[in-house]
């Protein structure tokens, strides 16, 4: 069979590139020009252009074309590979004294959350107005664990196009993503026991490990590839960690994806070593362009993966619809479900069920994911243009969290703290650490509107990062 042209094409472009024909952040030849040359469509060159995209080689920028990845992308910003050990986890009164009673009034570079403009609250009103007709006054009444099974249908059935293998009947419907992984270490592990997470780690998580008198191991993770396997194993032939907890697919705060076969050789690793993956999965409807890559999930096939998600990120944050596929620890889960926080919402499952259903949330998805990532190439740009030269982004192939590296003068704390002062919101690096290290890091949400107001914030926080560089 002969190789698509735009294959061909993004080959060629590729031994360009690698013969260092063009400098990091240098222009690429445009799609157009491409398309005369190659003689070829327009489309065909842009699909070659988008390879070399996907393969994190170039970025797009808006309205001005494709350049060659910067010298201040991820390649620059690998993990150090220090031997991790446990320890525990000490930031909740870190996180308490930043997180800003303010928040909803800052400009929302903070708190990761998509722009409420972004939610499809039209389709969301005319679901729950639906759903409460048809349920009447059983809306009103508690939806009972494991949650209602239209739901658990329409999320089994979603789940099995990217290959998982779990039915309804394996489905526990939570209150957002974040009391199903609560449910997930309430069911692996004991206080005092380790549990491995990838650095940086989202501070939810670390919060949570803090209430449960666990101990954390952080493990070096790439800012593209996401969890390092070789330092996971030697983290566990060492420590010997109850539970390994990660987000593979979009990672919080690098935005870094695994690569499948990576995945597979996670999944294989941890159930040869008896060790359980919480999958934490908030972010992965937003990965991909027609088809979502898969979850670890999908290559579970001993129910070693406690896989958990929510429409929190895409649809309704504060619905608080989760689930848990919690493989062999199903009724573990099920019991702490019980014993806990037991009951959730029959009119808003029902409703979030009807959005599933109708086709509506992949509509939504493909719109939020293309403003997304418009967002995060402008907020990106606008840090290469203001920000100190040294600085380095972690370019995130999908979701809307920037990771940003300091000069190592530059104190996040204190970013954060002027910045607040001029009400612009931002994570400063320390609440990704359980020791609050990672002092020169912040994390910036990209998505909302790239607004001049939103672009004029970001460059602000450059110009206090300089400030602060000089002082
Ligand atoms: C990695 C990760 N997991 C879980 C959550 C919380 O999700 P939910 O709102 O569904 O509880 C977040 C929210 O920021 C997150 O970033």
């Amino acid at each position: 069979m002969t190789r698509p042209h735009y294959l061909r094409i993004a080959d060629a472009l590729r031994h360009t590139l690698a013969a260092g024909a063009l400098r990091p952040g240098e222009r690429m030849v445009s799609a157009r020009k491409l398309a005369e040359r190659e003689q070829v469509s327009l489309p065909t060159a842009l699909e070659a252009l988008r390879c070399l995209e996907a393969d994190g080689l170039i970025v797009a920028r808006p309205r001005s074309g494709y350049f060659v990845r910067p010298l201040t992308a991820a390649s620059a910003l690998r993990p150090a590979r220090t031997p991790p050990r446990p320890v525990p986890v000490t930031m909740s009164a870190l996180a308490q004294s930043l997180f800003s009673s303010a928040e909803a009034r800052l400009i929302p570079l903070g708190a990761a959350l998509p722009d409420p403009a972004w939610l499809p609250a039209a389709t969301l009103q005319r679901a729950l107005q639906s759903a409460g007709r048809r349920l009447q006054g059983h809306g009103l009444t508690y939806s009972m664990p494991p949650g209602r099974l239209d739901l658990r249908a329409q999320i089994a059935a979603r789940a099995a196009h990217w290959g998982a293998r779990f039915g309804p009947h394996e489905l526990v419907v939570t209150a957002g993503a974040t009391q199903a992984v609560r449910l997930a270490l309430r069911a692996v592990c004991k206080p005092g026991d380790v549990v491995a997470i990838e650095r940086p780690a989202y501070f939810g998580t670390l919060l949570m490990l803090e209430d449960l008198g666990l101990k954390a191991l952080e493990v070096a993770t790439d800012p593209v590839d996401g969890l390092l396997l070789e330092p996971l194993a030697h983290a566990i032939a060492r420590y010997r960690p109850a539970a390994v907890l990660a987000s593979p697919t979009v990672q919080n705060p690098l935005g870094a994806s695994m690569p499948v076969e990576r995945k597979q050789a996670l999944v294989a690793l941890l159930e040869h070593a008896g060790i359980p993956l919480i999958e934490d999965d908030v972010y992965g409807d937003l990965a991909g362009e027609a088809q979502r890559p898969p979850a670890c999930k999908a290559f579970d096939s001993s129910g070693n993966v406690l896989y958990c998600s929510s429409v929190s990120k895409t649809l309704a944050p504060g619905w608080r619809i989760g689930w848990i596929a919690a493989g062999r620890f199903q009724p573990q889960v099920l019991q702490a479900r019980l014993a806990g926080d037991w009951a959730g919402s029959p009119l808003l499952e029902a409703a979030v069920s009807e959005v599933l259903a109708s086709g509506d949330y992949d509509r939504h998805l493909r719109r939020l994911k293309s403003r997304v990532h418009a967002s995060v190439q402008a907020v990106t740009a606008r840090v290469e243009a203001s920000f100190p030269s040294r600085t380095r982004v972690a370019a995130p192939r999908a979701g809307f969290l920037l990771w940003v590296q300091l000069p190592h003068q530059v104190d996040a704390l204190e970013v954060h703290r002027q910045a607040l002062a001029m009400g612009i919101g931002l994570s400063p690096g320390p609440l990704f650490s359980p020791q609050a290290d990672l002092r020169s890091h912040l994390r910036l949400n990209c998505a909302n509107e790239p607004t001049p107001r939103l672009l004029g914030a970001v460059g602000q926080i450059g110009q206090l990062c300089h400030a602060l560089c000089t002082a």
